[in-house]
């Protein structure tokens, strides 16, 4: 059996603080820094000399309260706990602040506490991928919720719709009549959105079936060539005559899907101009890009446009929900929908990518 020497030992010990990818701090008895490893270096911006001989406090963030701190060293210092462990915002030279889970212990010499050991992991990634979580899962309770809603309204709705026609026959006064007229176009236009709201709760009850990517898009620009804003759009496709491009999913689906990204960049372009559709097979999935030449997104729609509701149009024209029943679709056929603006600055692009069948 071999044995490992004090050296070897020693050797083996202050590799791991140099080498560890989580930043290390040593203080003294005082809180001094005495010591810090490079990966504190490089998470904190701080070198090794600028380090030494100042306190925790460099990389204390406006987060971290006075009580805080306070709470924090009796923990340390109640021999009953002996440590402290939790998550805490630090600042790093250049002032970003970042999130981190923190465990400060004691070291001991010759049974006193000679200094204190704090090691701080950044959980930047697992935070931010948190917040997606729950984010997403609010977008989906909101979505069936209002879903939920809409049926509620459906229903009374249709009835009112037709009193009102069956009034519009029987009516002779004009004034009734123009008034009458202007409820019922009120009327179809919550029609309008309620129908939106109902389909994107029913994305997932579809039949799945063999469908081919490219007869879904060309299904889909046959009917919105009857869409005012898309009707004059000049459409160019990119696509190879020897893929037929099959993924399993419902074809009427991505018929809606493709619709909703055309009409979108119809509004985008206010009728003119031109959108080129692209196809690409990549690992695994067919990708198609539809890139326009419209306003593009705003950094504001570009990190809400999947959100029910949102939408930046009037309310006449948009419900905000065309994206949001984008994504829920293609999700549940395992892909992806994705936004952004054309890197020759020309307008948007936005993504599709569906399994391809195997
Ligand atoms: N092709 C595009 N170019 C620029 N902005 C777009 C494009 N597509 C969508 N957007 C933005 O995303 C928002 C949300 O789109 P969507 O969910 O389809 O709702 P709606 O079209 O009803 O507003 C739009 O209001 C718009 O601001
Ligand atoms: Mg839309």
């Amino acid at each position: 059996m071999s044995t490992v020497t004090d050296f070897e030992l020693r050797d083996a010990l202050h590799l791991s603080f140099l080498h560890s990818t989580d930043a290390m701090v040593i203080t003294n008895t005082q809180g001094i820094i005495v010591d810090v490893n490079p990966s504190f270096t490089r998470i904190y911006g701080y070198t090794q000399a600028e380090a030494r001989g100042k306190t925790n406090a460099i990389v204390r963030s406006s987060h971290t309260t006075d009580a805080f701190y306070k709470r924090m060293w009796a923990d340390i210092r109640n021999p009953q706990i002996g440590f402290w462990k939790g998550e805490i915002y630090n600042r790093c030279k250049d002032g970003t602040e970042i999130p981190a889970l923190l465990t400060i212990t004691p070291y001991k010499h010759e049974g006193k506490i000679a200094g204190y050991m704090g090691i701080s992991v950044c959980i930047e990634a697992q935070k931010e991928l948190h917040e997606r979580l729950i984010q997403h899962e609010k977008m989906v309770s909101l979505g069936l919720m209002l879903a939920g809603v809409a049926h509620e309204i459906g229903n009374p709705l249709t009835s009112i719709s037709s009193i009102v026609q069956m009034l519009q026959r029987k009516v002779e006064e004009p004034f009734v009549g123009e008034k009458l007229a202007l409820i019922r176009e009120h009327i179809d236009r919550i029609t309008h959105v309620i129908r939106d709201l109902m389909e994107s709760a029913h994305v997932n009850s579809d039949v799945t079936e063999t469908v081919s990517v490219r007869d879904c898009l060309t299904r889909a620009l046959e009917l919105v060539r009857f869409h005012p804003q898309v009707r004059y759009l000049s459409v160019v496709m990119d696509v190879s005559d020897k893929d037929s491009y099959l993924v399993v999913g419902s074809a009427t689906r991505l018929q809606q899907v493709f619709t909703n990204i055309l009409i979108n960049a119809g509004d985008a372009m206010d009728g003119k101009g031109q959108v080129l559709i692209r196809f690409k097979t990549q690992n695994g999935f067919y990708q198609v890009d539809f890139l326009d030449e419209g306003s593009g997104f705003t950094a504001k729609s570009l990190e809400h446009a999947f959100d029910p509701l949102f939408t930046t149009k009037s309310p006449g024209k948009g419900t905000g929900l065309g994206l949001y029943i984008c994504q829920n679709i293609v999700r549940a056929q395992s892909g992806a929908i994705h936004v952004s603006n054309r890197p020759d600055g020309k307008g948007a692009q936005v993504s599709v990518w569906l399994p391809i069948k195997t």
